[in-house]
């Protein structure tokens, strides 16, 4: 094809007076005269003005709002306020056409509940290539980060015969058929006939052989889809996540929360500088879908204003049982507001508790430490009190949990009793316990929800809205 400009080039460094080809989609046609184009490679439309006078109108007539449309002509001065620049089309050709008493994007505002059904057409708003090209943004800004310190990047596998978190939300895998299950004498499932020759799922995380390579290249992450069959409605919860895992040797629970506090300031800085014209659109957006919302759910600060803030503030740090007794003593829980009251020191808690922490009491992103180790995964480095765990979770203003993590167990005694209190099967994860029978050193790691740091980012209130086809219960389409 004829080499064409991206009309975000164009708009950068286009040179006035010059012939230049460009290839996008029809947003709108007005007056038989004005095109807005856009091509994905920035939010702003280049506006082609064609002289109808010179072409014929049965080819006029094919230009229609989602149409493909190459548009060659003269770079010029714009008339019109809001554009800089626009084309004086002196050629153009339909490459695809759209009928537009059929096509589902109407150049208006459609719900975002709307565009989820029609998510293989949402990339064409605004809305949605912002998201996308953001998204991008943040992938390659983390991939920069940890690159730029020397971290190596570790493909763990999607397919796997362990559950890391043992939280047994796992997907199972099978070649075997459903309709007629090979059957053990005992009446089991025989899995020694199934692919693998035993039962398998999709990964629910990479941590565990990110340990693996981290107790020899000693600084790796991880960055790739995660799976958990939890069956959750929420708006930060999907099946099909993407999950980043730093691990880190020679590190303990201070090492890792100064990293990833670290990272996300970095990753954040990266979008404003990055994304600017992007976030200041969703900035808008978001102004004004609050409208519509009592202003005590309103967010307290305009989206750019509460991403600097982030960067130019130290996440708070405090422990388990500090938090515990700031929500035991907080208004909710005497008021009984909570739906889950903070009573008995040892409770699990919930969103609305890690929210209150940090959007009513703090008022700025928090680090929870030192977990009680009933309420936490095997593997965490048991504290000297015997009752609590060097785990660590983020905290963040509207997502509540954005990272997970702790230092390990690095002692192969502690690690064992801790897997059999807590029925992990030692016979299958002997490939793990080896680094701590050989070389054994203290570690530390944690895992990123990537589209809850999207989330973060874009200000969409649904984590189904910043992944291009979400998965969630009853839910699968594309
Ligand atoms: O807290 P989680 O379960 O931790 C782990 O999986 C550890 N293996 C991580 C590690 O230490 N290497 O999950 C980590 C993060 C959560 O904080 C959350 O941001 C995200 O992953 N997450 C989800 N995001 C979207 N949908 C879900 N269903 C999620 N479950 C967890
Ligand atoms: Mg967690």
């Amino acid at each position: 094809m004829a080499k064409r400009t991206k009309i975000k080039a164009l708009f950068e460094n286009g040179q006035v007076g010059s012939e230049v080809t460009v290839m996008g989609w029809v947003r709108t046609f007005r007056n038989n005269q004005f095109i807005a184009i856009n091509d994905g490679s920035c939010l702003k439309t280049m506006q082609a003005v064609v002289d109808f006078e010179n072409f014929d109108a049965s080819q006029i007539k094919r230009i229609t709002t989602g149409a493909a449309i190459k548009v060659v002509g003269e770079l010029v001065e714009s008339q019109g306020k809001g554009q800089t620049v626009e084309i004086q089309v002196s050629n153009f050709e339909i490459l695809g056409d759209s009928d537009p008493e059929k096509y589902p994007l109407q150049p208006k505002r459609h719900s975002l509940e709307f565009l989820r059904e029609i998510a293989h057409l949402r990339f064409r708003t605004n809305t949605f290539s912002a998201i996308f090209r953001i998204r991008h943004a943040v992938t390659f800004a983390i991939h920069k980060f940890f690159s730029d310190k020397g971290f190596v990047n570790i493909h763990s596998p999607i397919i796997t015969g362990s559950d890391a978190e043992g939280a047994g939300e796992m997907f199972q895998i099978t070649t075997l058929n459903l309709k007629d299950v090979p059957k053990t004498d005992d009446g089991e499932v025989d899995f020694k006939q199934d692919f693998f020759g035993k039962p398998t799922n999709i990964t629910v995380s990479g941590q565990l052989q990110a340990e693996l390579g981290a107790l020899a290249l000693s600084e790796v992450y991880t960055f790739g889809p995660t799976f958990r069959a939890e069956n959750s409605h929420t708006s930060r919860h999907l099946a099909e996540f993407w999950m980043i895992e730093p691990e880190v040797a020679f590190a303990d629970l201070n090492d890792n929360m100064d990293l990833a506090e670290e990272m996300m300031k970095y990753v954040i800085r990266y979008c404003l500088d990055h994304c600017a014209e992007d976030l200041e659109f969703l900035q808008t957006r978001l102004i004004n879908e609050e409208k519509s919302k009592p202003e005590k759910d309103r967010s307290p600060m305009p989206l750019l204003e509460k991403l600097s803030f982030c960067i130019d503030n130290d996440f708070v740090r405090l422990t388990y049982t500090e938090a515990f007794d700031i929500l035991r003593n907080s208004k909710p829980n005497k008021k009984k507001k909570f739906k889950f009251l903070i009573n008995e020191w040892g409770a699990d808690l919930q969103s609305e508790h890690e929210r209150y922490l940090v959007e009513k009491h703090f008022k700025k992103p928090v680090i929870l430490t030192d977990y009680p180790k009933e309420i936490k995964a095997f593997y965490m480095r048991m504290n000297d009190d015997g009752k609590t765990v060097a785990a660590m979770d983020v905290l963040f203003p509207g997502i509540g949990e954005i990272i997970g993590g702790s230092q390990r167990e690095e002692r192969l005694d502690v690690l064992t009793a801790r897997m059999d209190e807590m029925h992990v099967p030692q016979e299958e994860m002997s490939w793990f316990l080896d680094t701590r029978r050989f070389g054994t050193c203290p570690h530390a790691g944690y895992g990123l929800g990537f589209e809850r740091l999207v989330q973060f980012i874009t200000g969409m209130s649904n984590i189904r809205d910043v992944i291009p086809f979400p998965r969630y219960p009853g839910n699968a389409e594309f």
